[in-house]
Parts: structure tokens; C-alpha cells; sequence
């Protein structure tokens, strides 16, 4: 398959990230996919945001997790980024995936309970996954591998991919011992050796996060399966060359 260009929270080097704007804009510049983060609200609600804090892009402050969704809905998520996105809205994931449904994307959607341990977190998005017909247009990242490992218990099918920072011996192996199906490594962990291996096991390779024009090319040459970048139009430039 050829690569593939996920938005890095939509969008965000040109609308506020994990915003609708931000999402919408993606689809505008073409991306294959996009890529998004996922918290719990104090109601269990599953929303998408990236902090685990409100105060860095929103006009808000606390914590996701001590607030209630109509408490999130009334902040500007917007405005920090421009005046015009003034009045944007810290999404659900329901807005997001009714969006990816509507237009036929794919979904990067990382779970972010590498820090707070959202009981059922899981199970709420595999059910809205399935309700919403996307299970094959999904994939699953996060840095709690434990996390990965319930989700493909909870749904065999769902693509998943550990995410990881440091520049793990044999990822390779790894991924097949916590029954992932991809990798979205740290892009200076991503060299021509790992790559080929990586092929070789059938594991697909999506580095993050890639915004600088010669780490594209670098990586674009080394064959990697998809780019998650905040600068989608740059990434298709490189792409096209
Ligand atoms: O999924 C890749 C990337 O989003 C992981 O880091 O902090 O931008 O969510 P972060
Ligand atoms: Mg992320």
C-alpha cells in the first residue's frame, strides 16, 4: 500500500488540534487519515483533547477528568489559536466519528491512559467503533500496552499499534509479544534496518510526529507506511515530488 498521510489532532498546524475546524481542514487537504486523543470527563463521557488538563487549549482550567461534558462543551476551545475558531468546541468522539464516517477516512485514535487509568475506556470506544461501522478504518495506538493488549481482546479485528518513545531492541518481536498489528514509533528510532524487518513481519510502521521537510524525505525513503504529521499539505508535497 502506498503511504498514507494521518493529520497529527487534525489538521493542527493550521486550526486548534482535536478541534472539529482542525479535523474538517484535514479532509479539505486531502488526508487519508487523522489522527486524534481520547480522555474521560468526571460523566464517563468519552471526549477528544489531548491534555489532561483543559487550561493549554481551551479558556478553561482543571482537570478533563473532574469536569462534566456540559462543563467542557461551554469552553472556547478555539480561541487560543486564532480569533476566527473562536467558539470551537472540545469534540466527543461520536462528532469526530460521524465525520470519519460521513467521508470515508481513516482513524489514528490514541488513547490516552498511559497517565490516568480509565477503567473501561476500551470498551467504550471498541462499542462505538462497531455502532459506527469503522473497526477496519481504525487503528488503536497508545503507550499503555496493556491497554492495547485488552483492546484486542475486546475486539480481535482492530488494527493496534503500540506507540513509544524510546528506541526499543526488536520492536519488531515486541509488537508480536503484545499482539499488536502496528507500530507508531518516535521517528528518530525509525532507520533503514528496522524498517526492512519491520516488513518483513508484516508490521506496519506509521512514525510520529513529522513536520520537518527533511525527516519527511528521510522517512519517505525509507519506505515507512504512513507519515502522522501536523503539516498535512507539506507532507503531500513531499509525497508528490
Ligand atoms: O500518535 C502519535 C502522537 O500523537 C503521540 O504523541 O503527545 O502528540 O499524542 P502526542
Ligand atoms: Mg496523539
Amino acid at each position: 500500500m502506498s503511504l498514507q498521510v494521518y493529520a497529527h489532532r487534525g489538521y493542527s498546524a493550521v486550526a486548534p488540534e482535536n478541534t472539529m475546524a482542525a479535523f474538517q481542514r484535514a479532509v479539505d487537504a486531502g488526508a487519508h487519515g487523522i489522527e486524534l486523543d481520547l480522555h474521560l470527563t468526571k460523566d464517563d463521557e468519552v471526549v477528544v483533547i489531548h491534555d489532561e488538563t483543559v487550561g493549554r487549549t481551551t479558556d478553561g482550567k482543571g482537570r478533563v477528568r473532574e469536569l462534566t461534558l456540559d462543563e467542557l462543551r461551554q469552553l472556547d476551545a478555539g480561541s487560543w489559536f486564532g480569533e476566527e475558531f473562536k467558539g470551537e468546541k472540545i469534540p466527543l468522539l461520536s462528532e469526530v466519528l460521524t465525520l470519519v464516517a460521513e467521508k470515508g477516512l481513516l482513524v489514528n485514535i490514541e488513547l490516552k491512559n498511559n497517565k490516568i487509568a480509565y477503567a473501561n475506556l476500551e470498551s467504550k470506544v471498541i462499542t462505538m467503533l462497531q455502532e459506527y461501522d469503522l473497526v477496519h478504518r481504525t487503528v488503536i495506538s497508545s503507550f499503555d500496552h496493556y491497554s492495547l493488549r485488552k483492546v484486542k481482546e475486546l475486539c480481535p479485528d482492530v488494527d493496534t499499534a503500540i506507540l513509544y518513545m524510546a528506541n526499543l531492541f526488536e520492536p519488531w518481536e515486541y509488537a508480536r509479544k503484545v499482539g499488536v498489528t502496528s507500530i507508531h514509533p518516535y521517528r528518530p528510532t525509525v532507520v533503514e534496518s528496522m524498517v526492512a524487518k519491520c516488513r518483513e513481519y508484516n508490521l506496519p510502521v506509521r512514525p510520529f510526529t513529522i513536520n520537518q521537510v527533511k525527516e519527511m524525505r528521510r522517512l519517505i525513503g525509507l519506505g515507512v507506511d504512513a507519515l502522522i504529521t501536523d503539516k498535512v499539505e507539506q507532507a503531500f508535497t513531499e509525497l508528490n515530488r
